[in-house]
């Protein structure tokens, strides 16, 4: 049908005549001349229809924007002074000679070139909005990105199985999708939240060395970087510890990074421990791009009178951070300042301290803050010492338990970034590693595993791991880069006897672990290697080498914020009679609208 795609079209084929197959992009009527830019996944082609082919011309005033068309023409150099430098076919147009009609499209509901199109209507006319460049590029480097990475692995020797979606629970920390089964009435499957228990059973099995493009399914709350349904690059090795792992994990990124993007990252990649994490930074994924950090400045404040600072400056589990903007003192307005306090409300801050340092009227410097009355001046002067600010710096400060400070004052950091333009460019990766084994869920009191059940503790035996479980390190790593957490893995447990304390420890109790992981603590019984993996999440890396700001922009066909899909309009009510095959009976009366 087509001998060359539109967007292809150069000067190499001067004189030449060219069939192509496209959508008008647009139509412009120049006085008897009618212009179609027409458009296919490659570009545009400027294609001239003159009213001396009678016939083609008059099928060129009948198209309208998206009709989908064959044309055939010669290719002609554009006049003098109409070139577009722009576009690989901007040299040249086609003059047509035959123009046939191959469907009509209604008006579509936004132009293709339109920026500010609501996401609601791009997803619900998807098919319109992969038509735009822009994503047509990401589909195709992400394309690119797990057809590179598929070769990478094959040849270092993994096997790509795949691994069942009806299963049965696999615990990651989200809530279950169910799918209920009709053969037996009453009990349900459920999509696997990763392929973790499969991939660490093919171990068991003998691969060896195996991978998957994975597609999980995790119904929890929505954000830019979380799909209900995503993809994992996933994979494990038997009989290699963590560092010979990694070495292949980085080696593979760094690659993917040189042949796709031209980008070196940093070999070895950086590494940093989760207690450095949280100190420096307040999060254990932290974005290094950034130059701000925190800085403890608990033990400077333990003698306080200032109660705010006192009290968790004295608990164990509180902190008191400072975090140092240079030159934010001079850019900031004192009502720029309070909207940073309540900005860090939402995150569960009770206030914000600071203290801006101002060149004082006698050339010294002066503290410019709410709180320097309730604290001596030996204390501020020591602290802004620690931060090592200076005039026209401001010094933030959070005071709390250790956790809650570190949420908001990992999210002011960030927004301060945003909001000065501190953001350094380029790529920042990172490991994160000496991840704890547990950690005490603060409303229960009961130890949670921080990783998954399945991963093995940096001591040798049941007995060092039960003396302190909350000092435990874990043999877990987490690849970082840019401040998103793009891939995470771990050493498992190979031993059934250290399986079962893990379990015993998280207060899944011996029937209820033979019920729920009975098949995985019986395999490791038979002769487990010794193996560890880690899982990559695609659209997350994909969303960062298209510079896309969601991973939506990198899926074709993603769920909105609310877990639903405007296209087919899922998910959706079902008939009676197949709810009642199901032996299903639903409490909702009225379905709810979207
Ligand atoms: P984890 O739960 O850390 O580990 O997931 C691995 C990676 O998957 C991505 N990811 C997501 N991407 C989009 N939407 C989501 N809802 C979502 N949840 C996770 C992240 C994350 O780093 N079985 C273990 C891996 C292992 O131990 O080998 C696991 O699933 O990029
Ligand atoms: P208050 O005693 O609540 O009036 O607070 C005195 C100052 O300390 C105000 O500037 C508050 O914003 C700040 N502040 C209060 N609670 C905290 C906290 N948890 N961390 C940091 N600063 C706080």
């Amino acid at each position: 049908m087509r001998s060359v795609y539109c967007g292809l079209v150069d000067e190499a084929a001067l004189g030449q005549s060219v069939t192509l197959c496209g959508w008008v992009h647009r139509r412009r009527d120049h006085g008897g001349v009618i212009f179609i830019d027409l458009r296919d996944r490659e570009g545009l082609v400027q294609v001239v229809v003159d009213p001396d082919t009678e016939v083609a011309f008059r099928t060129a005033e009948q198209v309208r924007s998206e009709y989908v068309l064959k044309i055939t023409g010669t290719v002609r150099a554009r006049p003098a002074g109409t070139e577009n430098a722009a576009m690989h076919s901007g040299k040249v147009e086609v003059l047509a000679s035959a123009i046939e009609v191959l469907n009509a499209a209604h008006t579509p509901p936004f132009q293709l070139d339109e920026d500010d199109v609501g996401e609601d209507k791009r997803l619900r006319y998807r098919y319109l909005d992969l038509r735009r460049p822009q994503m047509q590029e990401r589909l195709r480097l992400r394309s690119k990105v797990t057809g590179w990475l598929r070769r990478y692995l094959e040849a270092e020797g993994f096997v790509e199985v795949e691994t069942p979606i009806l299963t049965r629970a696999t615990p990651e920390g989200a809530r279950d999708y169910l799918v209920p089964s009709r053969v037996h009435p009453g009990s349900f499957f459920a999509l696997p939240q990763s392929p973790q228990l499969f991939k660490q059973i093919l171990m068991m099995g003998g691969l060896d060395r195996y991978f998957q493009v994975a597609r999980c399914f995790r119904d929890e709350d929505l954000r830019a970087d979380r799909q209900p349904e995503f993809t994992q690059l996933d994979i494990e090795a038997s009989f290699l510890d963590e560092n010979a792992f990694m070495a292949i994990m980085e080696a593979m990124i760094r690659g993917l990074f040189a042949d796709v993007l031209g980008v070196e990252l940093p070999n070895p990649l950086p590494r940093m421990s989760y207690a450095e994490a949280m100190s420096r930074f307040g999060i254990d994924r932290p974005d290094l791009r950034n130059p701000l950090e925190l800085v403890e400045v608990s033990d400077l404040l333990r003698e306080t009178a200032f109660k705010v600072f006192a009290g968790p400056a004295n608990d164990p589990e509180g902190r008191v951070a400072a975090l140092c903007v240079p030159g934010g003192g001079a850019s900031l307005s004192r009502r720029e300042l309070d909207n940073y306090v309540e900005f860090v409300k939402q995150f569960g801050a009770k206030g914000l301290a600071y203290i801006r340092l101002a060149e004082g009227a006698d050339g010294g410097v002066e503290w410019q803050s709410p709180i320097v009355k309730f604290l001596d001046g030996e204390t501020v002067a020591a602290i802004l010492e620690r931060v090592g600010a200076s005039v026209g710096d401001v010094v933030f400060f959070g005071a709390d338990k250790a956790s809650t400070v570190n949420g908001y004052m990992s999210h002011l950091r960030g927004k301060l970034a945003d909001d000065l333009g501190l953001l350094e460019g380029g790529w920042k990766p990172l490991w994160v590693v000496d991840f704890p084994m547990f950690e005490r869920d603060p409303d229960s009191g009961r130890w949670q595993a921080l990783h998954h059940p399945f991963t093995a503790p940096q001591v040798p035996d049941v007995d060092a791991m039960l003396d302190d479980p909350g000092r435990c390190l874990s043999r877990a790593y987490d690849m970082v880069l840019n401040g998103s957490e793009i891939g995470g893995g771990s050493i498992r447990i190979h031993r059934p006897d250290m399986q079962q304390a893990v379990f015993g420890l998280l207060g899944i109790d011996e029937e209820e672990a033979r019920a729920k992981f009975g098949f995985l603590l019986e395999a490791l019984g038979y002769g487990a290697p010794p193996h560890g993996g880690m899982a990559f999440g695609i659209d997350r890396l994909v969303m960062l080498m298209a510079g896309a700001g969601s991973i939506r922009d990198v899926i074709a066909f993603p769920k909105t914020q609310r877990a639903h899909c405007p296209l087919t309009d899922a998910p959706s009510p079902v008939d009676e009679a197949q709810l009642r095959e199901l032996a299903i009976r639903t409490v909702v009366k009225k379905h709810a609208t979207h």
